[in-house]
């Protein structure tokens, strides 16, 4: 489900992503344009977690607020906007940080393109949709991790309610038995379900269903017990993605307490002072761009890092926040001795199954043909309603190892639960194109495996003292039994569940390298040429007990051993979650908004 390799329809999808940065009276570009440089609070970063807390600050008319954001504004731009379009933004666009990984040794020294947001709304403006809260043992972990119980899943449950609410799909069809209301709150960000079903929804219900306990239905993952199939929820509301631009950020811009500037990137945090011994860093140096005069900008009460898993990381290296020899082999003059900044890095190996089936409903001929793309558009320009109202994905199964399994033997669980997934299947009614090309012919299905309990850990380091240089980033993908087995668990699922009744006459064979390996340590092999990102990093600032050797921040987020710094994004989470990462960021950054608001 990424980069649509598709000859014209490629070429139709770069001409629809030309960006119309539409000017707006309420956001700024230039530090000139600033009617300060002083502020209550400085958030840097724009993405998911960091318009949550701009958008509570600012509740308070006395608090001023000023939001640094390194990307664009995401106004106008259409694959940003059209749910179906997510994919066609990687790997490098406008919208992006054009990252890529360290060669990934367990995956045949492949470097992987590893694509963030730079945009309002950071990697919530392009992701692929899918809203997962995560499991009741997954936050109750974080709580035992933290040593703080405000982190459990009941103590969390407000702020989920606060974060999002259900919408009907596009096309108001009845989606009852299919999600459950009552585990859906009223907050700013908008899911719903796919307003216009796919052939595969009512084969991947019935197959489930007829399983039994192999591959349980849940009528709703939200509820604390995410392990089960389903019908996909997205963050989609009317057709339109809803992002933490679209729906925390863009209402409040009005707000006279409220200055967002984008295009400027964070060069470093700058120390303002000392309290004791203890260094306080209250001010922050951005520029447009790295020829371009820096300024500095000074926050009275705090600054609030949420750049993500990866830029955060990085701008508290540059600003001398790390393993103390990393950073002075750099040239960087060592502040704050933290040498878990950066390390720990998570994220959820992916990779795809195709089927050839015997439909011509599939999506893929409108990856072939610019014809049947630009009425698909022309469509949801209409009314938001079609395929292109869609996210790419339609259903999606979490999914447990037996506890009898082999691998238990040598590897303790690494899940928070039994609530919480080993693996995840993903199906998409089409040909998901990324390490293979869509075909000229034929019409396929593809089932997207991740482990989502991975063990294995990566790092994010400097290559360079160069803020405007890329961070090395190395997920350590696929590099443990684990990771290895619990991948090959995936396949073997998507394979049984492929070959039950609901779908005979439909699917044909299985297709491709992955497709055509038979024994374990074929698909295994397979899988190493085969793996990509999902793009979920977390954990490369976790969060620890005030007093644990471990861990960047405490549980009230704030950075060991500084002063004024806090850090709200996917870092600080203690372990990856068995659930994709939105969700739990909104959350975590709900709650982060109340612990500011209380200690200011
Ligand atoms: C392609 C893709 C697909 C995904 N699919 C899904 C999905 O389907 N479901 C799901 O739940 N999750 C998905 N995710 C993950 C999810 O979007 C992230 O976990 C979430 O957005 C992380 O929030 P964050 O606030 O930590 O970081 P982000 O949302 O990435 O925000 C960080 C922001 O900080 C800005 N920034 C970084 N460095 C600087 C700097 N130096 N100066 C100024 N600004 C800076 C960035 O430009 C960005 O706007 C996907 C992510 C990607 C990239
Ligand atoms: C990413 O690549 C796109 C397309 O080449 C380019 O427009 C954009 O400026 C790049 N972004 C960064 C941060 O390098
Ligand atoms: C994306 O950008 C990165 C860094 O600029 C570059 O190394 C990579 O080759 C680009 N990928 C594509 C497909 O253009
Ligand atoms: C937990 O939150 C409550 C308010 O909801 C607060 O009174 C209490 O101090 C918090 N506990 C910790 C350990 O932060
Ligand atoms: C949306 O527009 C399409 C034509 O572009 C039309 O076929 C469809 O009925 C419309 N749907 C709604 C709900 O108006
Ligand atoms: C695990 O238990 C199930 C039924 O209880 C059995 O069918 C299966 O063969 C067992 N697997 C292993 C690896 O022992
Ligand atoms: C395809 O489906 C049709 C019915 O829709 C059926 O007649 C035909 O046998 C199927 N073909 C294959 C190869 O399964
Ligand atoms: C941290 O403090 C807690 C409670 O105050 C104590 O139980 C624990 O042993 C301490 N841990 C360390 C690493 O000092």
């Amino acid at each position: 489900m990424r980069c649509f390799k598709a000859g014209h329809a490629q070429i139709a999808l770069a001409a629809l992503v030309a960006t119309a940065n539409v000017a707006s009276a309420a956001l700024y570009n230039d530090a000139s344009q600033l009617p300060t440089l002083k502020y209550d609070f400085i958030v840097i970063g724009a993405g998911a977690a960091g318009n949550v807390i701009a958008t509570r600050l600012t509740e308070n008319s006395k608090f001023s607020v000023l939001v640094i954001e390194a990307g664009i504004s995401d106004q106008g731009v259409l694959g940003v906007e059209v749910p179906f379009l997510a994919p066609s933004n990687l790997p490098n666009s406008s919208v992006t940080w054009n990252y890529s990984t360290t060669p990934q040794a367990a995956l045949n020294d492949r470097v992987l393109a590893y694509s963030r947001g730079r945009v309002l709304g950071g990697s919530s403006s392009i992701n692929f949709l899918t809203y997962t809260r995560g499991s009741n043992d997954e936050y109750n972990r974080w709580a035992t991790l933290t040593g703080d119980q405000n982190w459990s899943w009941n103590k969390l449950s407000p702020y989920y309610f606060k974060s999002s609410r259900l919408v009907p799909p596009v096309d108001g069809h009845s989606t009852a038995g299919l999600v459950i209301p009552a585990d859906h709150g009223n907050g700013p960000i908008q899911v719903s379900l796919p307003g216009m079903p796919s052939e595969l929804d009512g084969r991947v219900v019935s197959t489930s269903k007829a399983s039994g306990s192999q591959f349980p239905f849940n009528e709703d993952i939200q509820s604390g017990n995410s392990v089960g199939v389903g019908i996909a929820q997205s963050t989609i509301g009317g057709g339109v993605r809803s992002s933490s631009s679209t729906a925390y950020l863009e209402p409040v811009l009005n707000r006279p307490n409220l200055d967002v500037l984008i295009d400027n990137t964070v060069t470093r945090l700058v120390q303002s002072g000392t309290t004791g011994r203890t260094p306080i860093f209250k001010q922050v140096e951005f520029a447009p761009s790295a020829s371009a005069t820096r300024t500095i900008v000074t926050a009275n009460n705090e600054v609030i890092l949420s750049a993500g898993s990866i830029g955060t990381p990085q701008i508290l290296m540059l600003s001398g926040i790390g393993n103390p020899s990393d950073l002075t082999a750099l040239g960087i003059k060592s502040v704050v001795n933290l040498p878990d900044v950066g390390q720990h890095l998570q994220d959820h190996p992916i990779m795809s199954n195709y089927f050839l089936v015997n439909s011509t409903n599939t999506f893929d001929d409108v990856l072939r043909d610019p014809s049947i793309l630009n009425a698909d558009l022309a469509q949801w320009q209409n009314n938001n309603t079609g395929l292109f109202g869609n996210a790419p994905a339609n259903a999606v199964a979490f999914l447990r190892i037996p506890s009898n399994a082999s691998i238990f033997t040598t590897v303790q669980d690494p899940t928070a639960g039994s609530g919480s997934a080993h693996f995840e299947m993903i199906w998409a009614d089409g040909f998901a194109a990324n390490v293979i090309a869509q075909p000229a012919t034929g019409h396929y299905v593809t089932i997207n495996t991740a482990v989502v309990s991975p063990t294995s850990t990566g790092s994010v380091r400097l290559a360079s003292a160069d803020p405007f240089a890329f961070p090395l980033i190395d997920p350590g993908f696929f590099s443990t039994a684990f990771d290895q087995f619990a991948m090959l668990s995936a396949v073997k699922a998507a394979r049984a569940f492929m070959s039950a009744d609901a779908w005979k006459g439909f699917v044909i064979s299985r297709f491709g390298p992955v497709g055509d390996a038979e024994s374990d340590d074929d698909i295994i092999a397979a899988a190493r040429d085969a793996i990509i990102t999902i793009w979920h990093p977390t954990s490369t600032a976790r969060m620890s007990p005030k007093n644990a050797s471990w861990g960047v921040v405490d549980s009230q987020l704030l950075v060991k051993g500084v002063s004024g710094l806090r850090i709200v994004d996917a870092s600080v989470i203690p372990i990856i979650p068995s659930a994709h990462t939105v969700a739990p960021v909104y959350i975590l950054a709900e709650r982060a908004a109340d612990i500011i608001k209380a200690a200011w």
